[in-house]
């Protein structure tokens, strides 16, 4: 009968194709893993080193959802899951969905992109360097940890969660 774990035909070596088999096996799991995420950051589209100072992805979809996926690896435990900061009372940082409501009431479409440019702004600049106020670190600075596309794509994802529910 042929024996699967002696392919090697060498005497002793029968566990390693086993173990390979389970290394390959959740490496095969990541993959899929990978594979079902609707959107990565990675596929977004390049933007190279020079820093933009507005979100050059506004209101891109697909955009957003790489976002979201990003945000709940970096951002939810302080900002909430999905972004929902509020209502559980617990969560120690702010309501990132409400950081553009300003903007969003603005009928005015030229004044309302000029508010949103300045409110990208101000979320580029802050995640770069954190928050720090009185020597206490509120919020750890992002810079050389998350590239230019993950940082807008973070950003597209709060503002569609923040026009989701109109907040
Ligand atoms: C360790 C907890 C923590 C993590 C992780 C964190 N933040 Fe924060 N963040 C805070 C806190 C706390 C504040 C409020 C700081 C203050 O106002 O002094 C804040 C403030 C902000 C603000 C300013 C909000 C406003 O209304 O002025 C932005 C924008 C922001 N965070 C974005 C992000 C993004 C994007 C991520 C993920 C890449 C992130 N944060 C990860 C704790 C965190």
């Amino acid at each position: 009968m042929s024996n699967r774990f002696s392919r090697t035909g060498e005497p002793g070596t029968g566990w390693r194709p086993w173990v390979a088999g389970v290394f390959m096996a959740v490496l095969g799991g990541a993959a899929a893993a990978q594979a079902e995420l609707p959107y990565n950051v990675a596929d977004v589209p390049a933007l190279g080193s020079e820093w933009r100072v507005a979100n050059p992805y506004r209101g891109n979809a697909e955009v957003a959802r790489a976002g979201g996926v990003a945000f709940n690896h970096n951002c939810a435990r302080c900002h909430g899951v999905d972004a929902v900061a509020s209502g559980m009372g617990g969560m120690p940082a702010p309501d990132l969905r409400r950081l553009a409501r300003a903007c969003r009431r603005i009928k005015d479409a030229a004044l309302q992109s000029a508010c949103m440019d300045d409110d990208d702004d101000y979320f580029r600049v802050t995640v770069l360097e954190g928050k720090t106020v009185v020597g206490v670190q509120h919020m750890p600075a992002w810079k050389g940890q998350l590239t230019q596309e993950t940082i807008w794509a973070l950003k597209t994802y709060v503002d569609a969660r923040g026009a989701e529910g109109k907040r």
